[in-house]
């Protein structure tokens, strides 16, 4: 891009900018012209004005960070050095040829790729499992559980929201439908998750419970908040992740939860 801005500079009355690119092989023998040059396939990248050209003055610097013959405030001189810069951090060359009055060539060299590039496979969409269950949802988080509820709703599921134990008590007494699901923050203001969940299991003895926490399972386990073995969750979630592992608690034996 700066190439051509320079290009378009130097051709303040308008002209004829090329842009050209090429595979090149550059064998010993070029080599040993050109010392500087890794013998290999190359890829050329040309960009040619026929505008103002460049004296030796000018050649000699045209690199330089902050060399420029352009006027205060159009040039900051640092076009051509970050290029260079970009040219040498990819093993590349760079030449410039130009006369003055007769107009510029850059050729650009970077070494060509030999495998041809593997273009990944495009995802095939996810498809989400659909369930018919009631999920009491408790998380002091809106925002968490707005997701896990916008994800479970569209799939047929219906979810009942608490943000905090006492509230999900409250609710799951006066929900005169099963509750197949609890699935409960671990750390939340009041009461835990684990004391929700024994209160509610209490209540509804064949639910099934699911912890989601944003500690590690390690962490939570060592601090004996949660059992080792129960399900769990760790945030933060995706919802692929969430109705995977949902639809797998809800899918086993009756008796475990
Ligand atoms: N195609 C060209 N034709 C004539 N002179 C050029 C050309 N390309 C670069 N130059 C000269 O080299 C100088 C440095 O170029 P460079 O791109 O580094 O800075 P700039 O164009 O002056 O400013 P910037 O790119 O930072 O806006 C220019 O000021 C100009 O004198
Ligand atoms: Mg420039």
């Amino acid at each position: 891009m700066n190439l051509t801005i320079n290009a378009r500079d130097a051709m303040p009355n308008g002209g004829r900018l090329e842009i050209e690119t090429q595979n090149i092989l550059f064998d010993e023998e070029y080599v040993k012209l050109h010392p500087e040059v890794e013998p290999g396939s190359y890829v050329m990248l040309a960009v040619t004005d026929f505008g103002e050209g460049m004296g030796k003055d000018v050649l000699e610097h045209l690199f330089d960070p902050f060399f420029t013959t352009k006027d205060k405030g159009k040039g900051t001189g640092l076009g051509l050095a970050t290029a260079h810069g970009i040219i040498k951090q990819h093993s590349g060359q760079v030449f410039v040829y130009s006369e003055l009055g007769k107009g510029t060539t850059f050729k650009i060299y970077f070494p060509a790729c030999e495998k041809s590039v593997v273009v990944p496979e495009k995802k095939k969409d996810i498809v989400l499992s659909h369930g018919e269950e009631t999920i009491l949802v408790v998380d002091d988080e809106q925002s968490i559980r707005k997701l896990i509820v916008d994800t479970l709703k569209p799939l047929g599921y219906k979810c009942i929201e608490a943000s905090c134990g006492t509230d999900a008590i409250k609710l799951a007494k006066n929900t005169p439908k099963d509750i197949h699901l609890l699935l409960t923050d671990v750390i939340m203001p009041g009461m835990n998750g684990k004391e929700l969940s024994r209160v509610i299991k209490a209540n509804h003895p064949a639910i099934k419970i699911m912890f989601i926490s944003g500690y590690t399972e390690n962490a939570i386990a060592s601090h004996t908040i949660l059992d080792a073995g129960v399900n769990y969750l760790p945030k933060p979630l995706t919802p692929t992740l969430l109705v995977e592992k949902i639809r797998q608690v809800l899918n086993r034996n009756h008796r475990k939860t």
